[in-house]
């Protein structure tokens, strides 16, 4: 069997975290492994739909996630997490509940996500209609020692993502497709 991994992807909204994710699972798929995304909008729709914004159901919704990642590692699947997760603390937990974890900071500076505003919260963040909002009024704890930083304002989507599975090959979690054969994003 596979060795299983998280790839924890960190950062503010529309940073990038759910299109990167997407675009990783649908590589790591073509080149037959089995995949898991766990998306911060997604799971708040079932597994996480009692939570709010809180510091305390924000780290809830964390330790949610983790604990499905970390079944998910362990039988062998590459779980994708893509959630804010603003709070080091809480992240450092994920990290060591899953031992096999890369953190990836998907970071983009607040004018730009404000700029992109692909659900249009920022907007009403700024307008007062939303309170405690990510990068807004509330705050968010960049990473201190991830494994990949990745810089969405200066890189593709393509790029970023190359990124990743270079450095799931770099750790071992993927085997490097043959010289001639690597398939471009
Ligand atoms: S986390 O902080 O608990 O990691 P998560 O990634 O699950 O957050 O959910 C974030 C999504 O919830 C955002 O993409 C946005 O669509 C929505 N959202 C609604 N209210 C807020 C808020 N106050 N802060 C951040 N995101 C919010």
């Amino acid at each position: 069997m596979e060795k299983g991994v998280t790839v924890w992807f960190t950062g503010l909204p529309s940073s990038g975290k759910t299109t990167i994710a997407h675009k990783l699972e649908g590589i790591l798929r073509d080149r037959g492994h089995k995949v898991e995304v766990f998306d911060g909008d997604v799971i708040r729709k079932h597994l996480c739909s009692d939570l709010g914004f809180s510091k305390q159901d924000r780290d809830t919704n964390i330790k949610r996630i983790a604990y499905v990642c970390k079944l998910m590692t362990r039988n062998g699947v590459v779980a994708i997490a893509a959630a804010i997760s603003p709070y080091r603390e809480i992240r450092d937990y994920a990290r060591k509940e899953i031992g096999d974890f890369l953190e990836v900071y998907v970071k983009c500076p607040i004018d730009v996500c404000t700029k992109r505003d692909v659900k249009g919260l920022y907007k009403k963040a700024l307008n007062g209609e939303i309170k405690g909002f990510t990068g807004v009024d509330d705050p968010y704890e960049e990473p201190l020692h991830p494994e990949l930083i990745l810089e969405t304002h200066n890189e593709s989507v393509g790029d970023s993502t190359n990124k990743v599975v270079q450095l799931l090959e770099d750790k071992g979690y993927l085997q490097p497709v043959r010289k001639g054969h690597r398939s471009s994003v």
